[in-house]
């Protein structure tokens, strides 16, 4: 059975990761909002697929197609103009597979520093060759 994170933890209020670089940063728009005005869900996703294959096109070193959302849990609502930080870091390398875990933090409200954690996932890329089939990878996590 699948594991049930508690979307409300009390660790969402916290520091962005000590040491590491976000792969991918950016300020959602307006144009990014669903119709109550926070941060649509769908955009989150398409943002975290992209980050995430960012660690697993080094390590395929070529195309790769995203094959599975393993998981994703949504924290925090995330709001416009708030600064989102995407850190993705492989976790496994298969034989075609590469799985990439993402963490994401907004930070908010610049004149008080509020950094919170906004989402977490896990999704699996395939190491793909021109004819869009799998193809062998050697790299291993790193
Ligand atoms: C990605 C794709 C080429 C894989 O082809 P396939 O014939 O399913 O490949 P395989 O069954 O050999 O699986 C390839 C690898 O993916 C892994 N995999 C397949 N389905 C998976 C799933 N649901 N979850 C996790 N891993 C999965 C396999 O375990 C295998 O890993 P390994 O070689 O490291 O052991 C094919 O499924 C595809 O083209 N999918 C669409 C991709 C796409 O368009 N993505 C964008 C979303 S619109």
């Amino acid at each position: 059975m699948a594991q049930r994170v508690n979307a409300r933890a009390p660790d969402s209020v916290t520091t962005l990761p000590k040491g590491k670089e976000p792969t991918l940063r950016v300020v959602p728009m307006p144009a990014d909002a669903n119709q109550t005005g926070d941060i649509f869900g769908g955009w989150i996703m398409s943002q975290v697929d992209l980050a995430g294959s960012i660690p697993a096109l080094r390590a395929a070193q070529g195309r790769v197609a995203t094959v599975a959302v393993n998981s994703f849990v949504f924290r925090q609502p995330v709001f416009v103009g708030d600064l989102v930080s995407f850190y993705a870091q492989v976790v496994k390398v298969g034989r075609t597979s590469i799985t990439v875990d993402v963490e994401v933090y907004a930070q908010r409200r610049p004149d008080k520093e509020l950094c919170v954690k906004v989402t977490e996932a896990t999704l699996t890329y395939v190491a793909v060759d021109e004819n869009r089939q799998p193809r062998v990878v050697s790299a291993q996590p790193g």
